[in-house]
């Protein structure tokens, strides 16, 4: 795509992203910046730039001192027991992330990753990408992915993850209703030893220019946009529960609002292994990119001062792609420090978990340098808002039939490639039985929601 500059110590094939690198001409996003600028005012941007941007410096030093301790790891046990966990929750919630280990004990992890390979081996219908040699699988309901997603520990965390999000609108008993797990389904993926993977720089899911374009979405980030960043509360739900994230539809938009995103680990991933990186700070990063696009470096190129940035109301937003995830680099983030701050996540093992906030900048490792292959399922943390409840009542019925999941009746997602999909997997060879699910589970996959 043009304008987008590949830089010598980002690792190959991870765009960086250099004025222009999207389309001025775009009216959508020149308007929309100047109606911004006016609604909440100059000053209040600039305030809310230089406070971030200040306070960013000793906490992205912190995080580049900490690496990857910088990510916090608890075991399921410890968390979940209320007696215990009030420390670790506070420390999720300041970081965004988290490792939770041993929620499927591990011989059952290890025996699901033999059951697994096993059932794309007896299924040679089932594709992936990249199509030559799959390490993302197009499957969304096999049995291994039922279990995992059903698991009563999964879906006992994913209560807990859901509670530390307040929505100040709903009752308390109305609030703890909507902390029910819904299980949102999603891919699987099988990284094989030494295959490089260079399709997931640092992003942010849950759309990208949506964040300002949609009212309500706007509206999650209202104390950051008017000088007030340190207000911000990343888990309020308020508005975000009624967000647009996929305002302008494309292969890489979640129709669902998830409070984590998550990996299940069935195989043992070291750092450098082709598992996550994230930056591991929730409040300051998401405060600095809703800024970022307001405001342009100074010509003198002492960019590290936020005092000498200065207004920008061009169409530019730095990174975004209307149809795509939040892209972020170096060059148009400099205040991320992405290449200290981007951190490995520590070793996981069969049936550990790994959880990040929806707003959190994560990556996949370009290369895989283990022995074994990096296997994850893909299980977010989901509320049961009005608008998931639709969702996945849907879904319900989808699964019944065989049909792929709604965000993934198209092979291929963007635009005039739409190829539709048209696996059953309710017909594979060795399909589980829904009714051995047990009735938890099926609530949370949309029965009778
Ligand atoms: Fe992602």
């Amino acid at each position: 795509m043009p304008g987008r500059v590949i830089e010598s110590k980002w690792p190959t094939g991870w765009p960086s992203f250099a004025q222009p690198d999207s389309n001025c001409k775009d009216r959508h996003s020149h308007d929309l910046k100047k109606a911004i600028i006016s609604e909440y005012g100059a000053d209040a941007l600039c305030q809310a730039w230089v406070k971030t941007c200040d306070a960013l410096s000793s906490v992205m030093a912190q995080i580049a001192e900490a690496g990857t301790n910088a990510v916090p790891v608890f075991h399921y046990d410890e968390i979940i027991e209320t007696a215990k966990n009030e420390k670790a929750l506070e420390d999720i919630k300041a970081t965004g992330c988290c490792v939770i280990r041993g929620v499927i004990p591990s011989e059952e992890a290890s025996q699901h990753f033999e059951d697994l390979t096993k059932f794309i081996a007896q299924n040679d219908s089932v594709s992936g990408w990249p199509q030559e040699s799959p390490a993302i699988f197009y499957l969304y309901e096999s049995p291994v992915q039922l279990k995992l997603r059903t698991h009563p520990h999964q879906l006992r965390l994913q209560r807990l993850l859901n509670s530390l999000f307040s929505d100040p609108t709903l009752s308390a008993s109305e609030q703890e209703a909507q902390w029910e797990p819904i299980l949102y389904p999603d891919a699987l993926r099988i990284r094989q030893p030494g295959q490089d993977f260079d399709g997931l720089g640092p992003h942010i899911d849950g759309g990208s220019l949506s964040r300002w374009a949609d009212v309500e979405y706007r509206r999650t980030y209202d104390q950051i946009l008017s000088g007030h960043p340190e207000d911000y509360d990343p888990y309020d739900l308020t508005h975000r529960r009624q967000a647009r994230p996929s305002m302008f539809p494309g292969g890489a938009q979640c129709s669902v609002l998830r409070t984590f995103q998550g990996w299940t680990a069935l195989t043992e991933c070291a750092p450098g292994e082709g598992g996550l990186m994230v930056v591991p700070d929730i409040h300051l990063a998401t405060a600095y990119m809703m800024l970022r696009p307001f405001f342009k470096p100074p010509s003198d190129g002492d960019w590290q001062d936020p005092r000498k940035w200065e207004l920008d109301d061009s169409a530019w937003f730095p990174g975004t792609y209307p149809m795509d995830s939040q892209l972020l680099g170096p060059a148009s983030h400099p205040h991320l420090r992405l290449e200290e701050t981007l951190v490995h996540i520590p070793t996981v093992y069969p049936g550990d978990t790994i959880w990040w906030h929806a707003d959190m900048c994560h990556a996949v490792g370009v290369t895989h340098n283990g022995t074994r292959p990096a296997s994850v399922v893909y299980i977010p943390a989901c509320p049961s808002t009005p608008d998931n409840k639709a969702y996945i009542r849907g879904h319900w019925k989808d699964l019944l039939a065989g049909n792929p999941p709604d965000d993934y009746k198209y092979l291929d997602g963007m635009e005039d490639k739409l190829v539709l999909s048209t696996q059953n997997e309710r017909k594979m060879v060795g399909a589980l039985p829904i009714e051995s699910i047990s009735v938890e589970g099926r609530r949370a996959l949309g029965e009778g929601v």
